[in-house]
């Protein structure tokens, strides 16, 4: 798929059709009839019988809804008008939504050279286009990997951005780069685990350092054994697989002027442990424990292609499952850690904790400027926030901001959380340094609290629980009904943009 900006002008005379001629053009309108939407350029194609055809068709541009004309032997031979919803609301996000919801029915019908125009006045034209252009491509993504065979489905080969200039254009530098990343991480987050183990994150760590030239290293039971990696391990001891360790470095061509690390829990499958998972806790789902993982190694990609000057970046996966067996850990099992600390194991299952915590002293000994953790690490992330928005813990208030801001800017919700030191009570215990799991009240909380003693003071430090936002059950913006890919667009944009702590 291939994007571009294409000025058109809206004021003259000039027909749109006499500088673009593609066979699918799609067309934003407001609700209401608000002025400064497509209504003339619909009009110019549809003729006057345009309202009343939108009447009889009861559409009202809310958004989410299109209308689809067919004009055979006309150009556009396909017209779709969307609506934008009230023009007061109208923003980047709900251009996203529009553009992703546009794109979906332009493919289904047929659109080979796909035109797109839609009202952006007071928007960032560079901004514009890139959501746009993200929003077409990650709407249309689909997935048919483990389908024996596949549905026939075509692509737009084109896709032009209408009444967008040439300053449009520089917004579209990082879209390839960044959707490729995103796509890594729904692949990985889809595949099963049966397929997705710790030794294929370790290869697909590998196929990325390959085609990009970064470095890779990494670490086998015996290496972390060696550096006291004891929480981890533990975790680990129960599969029959082997844990892979895995850090991925990018350098930048010149001068290093920032270090951050970035650290993915990547559980390939939680079962619980001996705290096995009971119907109803979506243990049939826990491939996607390792969507912290598949975040951070799609943002490596991206990078890795875009390049960014200055920034170092380093890629942290403890890569493991959790499972039951004769040697798995034992509720009440004393683990220690590579930082010496004692915990005491009274739930199996708060397990991602366990492995970012060797993870985290690891990434602190690299000295960075900043380490940002993604996990899926407590369902009660996704009782406070829900499916569409990630929890964000961070003793950094100049990190939490900028990561926030990158969230926007990349179109991913994030919500700032507590780290109430008072909580950390809940975590006692009369064995050992701490216990692993606290009370169910603010178990987010006290989990974020869990994986900030394994962080150096004062190093700026984000943990993201992402548990909500790794999956979605239905088709929403650009998302498809399956893995989100959440994460790597908010990564990218923070460190594009410097990765400011
Ligand atoms: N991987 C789960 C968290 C999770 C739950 C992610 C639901 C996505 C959806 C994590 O390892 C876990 O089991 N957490 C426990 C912690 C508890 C034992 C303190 C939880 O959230 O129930
Ligand atoms: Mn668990
Ligand atoms: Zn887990």
């Amino acid at each position: 798929m291939e994007f571009r900006c294409l000025a058109v002008d809206r004021d003259g005379q000039r027909p749109l059709t006499e500088s673009w001629a593609g066979d699918t053009l799609v067309v934003g309108l407001f609700a209401g009839g608000g002025s400064g939407d497509g209504r003339g350029l619909a009009e110019e194609l549809v003729g006057e019988a345009l309202e009343g055809w939108l009447q009889r068709r009861r559409f009202e541009a809310k958004s989410g809804q299109t209308l689809t004309l067919e004009r055979p032997g006309g150009t556009p031979a396909t017209l779709i008008l969307v609506g934008l919803g009230e023009p007061a609301e109208f923003g980047l996000d709900a251009l996203r939504q529009a553009g992703a919801g546009a794109a979906r029915t332009a493919a289904s019908a047929g659109a080979e050279d796909l035109g797109l125009w839609f009202p952006l006045e007071g928007l960032e034209p560079a901004a514009a286009a890139a959501a746009m252009a993200e929003a077409v491509r990650l709407g249309l993504y689909d997935d048919q990997r483990f389908k024996s065979e596949a549905e026939p489905r075509s692509l737009p080969a084109r896709v032009t951005l209408l009444g967008l200039g040439e300053a449009a254009a520089a917004g579209l530098a990082h879209v390839e780069a960044t959707c490729s990343g995103v796509e890594l991480a729904r692949r990985l987050v889809a595949a099963p685990p049966n397929k997705a183990t710790p030794q294929s994150l370790a290869e697909e760590a590998a196929a990325i350092a390959d085609a990009f030239g970064l470095e890779l290293k990494v670490l086998e039971r015996a290496d972390c054994e060696a550096l006291g990696m004891g929480a981890y391990l533990g975790v680990a001891q129960g599969s029959d697989l082997p844990p892979k360790f895995i850090h991925l470095t990018f350098r930048p061509t010149g001068e290093v002027t920032r270090r951050v690390v970035l650290v993915g829990k990547g559980l390939t499958f939680d079962s619980g442990g001996y705290n096995l998972k009971t119907a109803g806790s979506q243990i049939e789902m826990m491939k996607y424990d390792m969507g912290g993982s598949a975040a951070v190694l799609g943002a490596a990609r991206a990078i890795a292609e875009i390049r960014p000057a200055g920034l170092e970046v380093h890629v942290i996966v403890a890569s493991c499952e959790n499972m039951i067996s004769g040697g798995a850990i034992h509720p009440g099992d004393v683990l220690t850690a590579s930082n010496g600390k004692t915990i005491e194991i009274n739930n199996t299952d708060a397990e991602g904790r366990l492995t970012l915590a060797d993870a985290l002293v690891y990434a602190c000994g690299l000295e960075p400027d900043a380490i940002v953790d993604l996990a899926t690490l407590t369902g009660a992330c996704v009782i406070a926030l829900g499916e569409e928005i990630a929890g964000l813990w961070s003793p950094s208030d100049g990190l939490a901001e900028a990561l926030i801001a990158a969230g926007t800017a990349g179109g991913e919700a994030l919500w700032r959380m507590p780290l109430r030191s008072s909580y950390k009570k809940g975590l006692k215990s009369h064995v050992a340094d701490m216990k692993n799991t606290g009370p169910r009240p603010g178990g987010s909380i006290t989990a974020a609290l869990f994986l900030q003693d394994f962080v150096t003071r004062g190093l700026p430090w984000a943990h993201l629980d992402i548990a909500g936002t790794v999956w979605s059950d239905k088709v929403r913006g650009l998302d498809p009904a399956g893995a989100t890919g959440f994460g790597v667009r908010t990564l990218v944009a923070w460190l594009v943009a410097g990765a400011a702590a």
